[in-house]
This record gives structure tokens, sequence and C-alpha cells, in this order.
């Protein structure tokens, strides 16, 4: 095993492990799956009914759909690491509370840094103002954005493009410019 998966693996021990998280006990731990080498992490909110059950990132119909769009720029799920702000689903699927955010922040920190991707893609307006709190959807995203050592690429949510088309629209729009965002994060 790798370096990164051995690290990973101890930091989701610890989380399984830390009673103090807000829904510890009431869901399943969902940490997040994917090719650790990737140079593209896609961060969503918190998991659903089916992630919870499922314990896996993206797997209800979200999900289906971030596969598709995957699939289309040839960059297939495999390839990238997925996982949320919140690794535990909220009751109902409420939107996530500022404090359970901020609790689980020192986790997707340590796992961001782990992994240390050149490009983190966030899925829909929490994970997007987790790291550009002034930001707004409607007008950023598919725009780039330099954070210190990293480049962060706002995308809609994916659920919220099951609900418009114009979302959708727009969501394929930024997802066929991703091979291009990589290159220049590469570059
Ligand atoms: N929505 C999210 O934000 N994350 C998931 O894992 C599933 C749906």
């Amino acid at each position: 095993m790798g370096e990164k998966q051995a690290q990973l693996d101890q930091l989701k021990k610890e989380i399984k492990n830390d009673k103090t998280l807000p829904l510890f006990g009431e869901a399943n731990l969902v940490f997040g799956e994917g090719d650790v080498n990737t140079k593209i992490m896609f961060i969503g909110e918190a998991p659903g009914f089916y992630e919870d059950q499922q314990m896996r990132p993206f797997v209800g119909q979200a999900g289906k759909l971030l596969d598709e769009l995957l699939v289309s720029i040839k960059l297939p799920r495999e390839f990238v690491y997925i996982t949320n702000i919140v690794k535990r689903r909220p009751p109902q699927n409420r939107d996530p509370l500022s404090e359970e955010i901020a609790a689980y922040k020192p986790y997707l920190k340590k796992q961001i840094q782990i992994i240390q991707p050149q490009v983190i893609a966030t899925l829909g307006r929490f994970s997007m103002n987790y790291f550009l709190p002034t930001a707004k959807i409607s007008q950023d995203h598919g725009k780039l954005f330099h954070l210190k050592t990293i480049y962060i690429y706002p995308l809609y949510h994916p659920a919220a493009a099951l609900r418009s088309t114009m979302v959708l629209d727009a969501l394929k729009k930024d997802f066929n410019k991703l091979p291009l965002v990589l290159k220049k994060a590469q570059a």
C-alpha cells in the first residue's frame, strides 16, 4: 500500500472514532474514495440517503449524473477522488449546519493535505463557500480561482442540475472546460 493510502486509512480511523463530531452515532461515516494520486478532487456537501447506506460518496441520482459527466470528459470516477465537507448524513438531508462544517473541517483539511490535488472542483454552494466565502454560485461557477497553492473550480451541485435544465446546461459546459483547467493547473 502506498504512503498516501496508509495516511488516509489512519485519518479514516481517527474520524470514525471521534465521538465529539456532530452526527456521530446518528449516521454512517462516508469518508471519500478514489485515486489518492489524482490531480483533482471533487468535494460535495454531505452524504444523502444512499451514500449513508452504502458508505460511499455520490452513489444516488446526483452521483449517477456526476459519473456521466466524468465519463463525458474521459475522466472516469476511478481517476479522481470524491468526498464531502461533512462526512455524515444530516437528518432528512437538511443543509449542513455551520457548526457541522466547522467540526469536520480539520479532517477535510488533512485529507486534502495528504492527497495534494492541483485542482479542487467544488460541487454546490456549501462546498464553494467553504473555500471562497464570498463567492456566489450563479456568478462564479465555471471560473477558476487560485487559492494559495491550489486552484478552486466551483461547479453547480449535480442535484441542482437534476432539477433545472438551465443548471444542467451550465454544469455540462463547466465540465467541458475541466480538461483545460487541469492543463492550466499543471502549467
Ligand atoms: N450530495 C452530496 O453533496 N454529496 C454526496 O455524497 C451525495 C449527494
